[in-house]
């Protein structure tokens, strides 16, 4: 049986020169950043000491991508997701640097805030892309319980009385230095907001997948729905599995929840799992799987 060839990939063996998520500016249900180092390893054994371009089309947080683009180990970003709100809050930090800057260091951290961000993340009807959108999404994401997550309260809670209050992961000082970071390197980075998939497939028709590496951290099968605004329907995940199967990309790396129906989808790779360790109010460790496309 397949699930008896399942490795269990160590991750302490992998050395250690990042910390967590530290060049995204986000904090992220199930942000990847601490594959960063196993994701470096996998970039040395392929692109033999070459630059690759690193495209991640399912990004949110991009953790591991912002991590090797500040750490110099990538040409290129690429970072697609079909949210608008991730999508203007990219955009947003990129190309109106001094102007999200100056919103951070001003910006009243204060429940009132958090209310009228919120409000307009759930609006019906959202432009395609809108600064103000990017930076209350960003807002959301520094002051929320669970990062970008429906229904989860502002840190503190509602009375405010706990230990922690709203700011209590707003650091001005810090979240300014992460920005002006990634803005200096915008000119390496390629923002998109289209399905993952589709991104894929434009991606492959205008870039050389020789030289370029996939992320992909789709949302999860069995909790997408509850944790990301846009979620993917169970055929569009097959739709994926069947476009890496096809060969399409030489090089990917791809993270899952450990479901059934991801295991079916890509019983022809060899099934790897990883310790997940997640930051969520709700703090719990768990494993995902992890395949990727071999190394010819
Ligand atoms: C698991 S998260 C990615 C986390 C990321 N790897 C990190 O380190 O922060 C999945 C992301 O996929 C996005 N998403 C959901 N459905 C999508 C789709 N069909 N196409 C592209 N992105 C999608 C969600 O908005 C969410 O940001």
């Amino acid at each position: 049986m397949r699930d008896l060839a399942t490795n269990i990939i160590d991750l302490s063996a992998f050395r250690r020169p990042y910390v967590g998520n530290a060049a995204s500016p986000f904090r992220y249900p199930g942000g990847k950043g601490f594959l960063t180092p196993l994701l470096s390893a996998e970039l040395a054994k392929r692109f033999d000491g070459s630059r690759p371009n690193f495209a991640e089309p399912y990004c949110g947080g991009a953790g591991a991508a912002t991590n090797l683009l500040l750490a110099g180990e990538v040409e290129q970003l690429f970072l697609n997701d079909a949210d608008r709100r991730i999508y203007s809050a990219w955009r947003a930090m990129l190309t109106e640097t001094d102007r999200f800057l100056e919103r951070i260091m001003s910006v009243e951290v204060t429940l009132t805030t958090w209310d009228d961000a919120l409000i307009r993340l759930y609006e019906t009807s959202l432009p395609d892309y809108d600064f103000e959108l990017g930076f209350a999404t960003f807002f959301v994401n520094r002051t929320s319980r669970s990062g970008v997550v429906i229904g989860s309260g502002p840190i503190g809670g509602y009375s405010q009385e706990g230990r922690w209050k709203i700011d209590a992961r707003f650091n001005r000082e810090a979240l300014a230095k992460r920005v002006r970071a990634l803005g200096a390197l915008r000119d390496q980075v390629t923002l998109s907001c289209q399905d993952g998939l589709e991104f894929c497939r434009e991606l492959a028709q205008h870039q050389k997948l020789s030289s370029t590496f996939l992320f992909i951290d789709p949302p999860y099968v069995g909790a997408g729905g509850r944790l990301y605004y846009d979620g993917m329907s169970e055929d569009r995940h097959r739709d994926l599995a069947n476009w890496l199967s096809a060969g399409n990309a030489p090089h990917w790396l791809l993270t899952y929840d450990d479901h059934p129906l991801v295991r079916e989808n890509y019983s022809k790779f060899e099934q790897n799992l990883i310790d997940v360790g997640y930051s969520l109010s709700r703090k719990r460790s768990e494993k995902e799987l992890l395949y990727r496309s071999s190394i010819s």
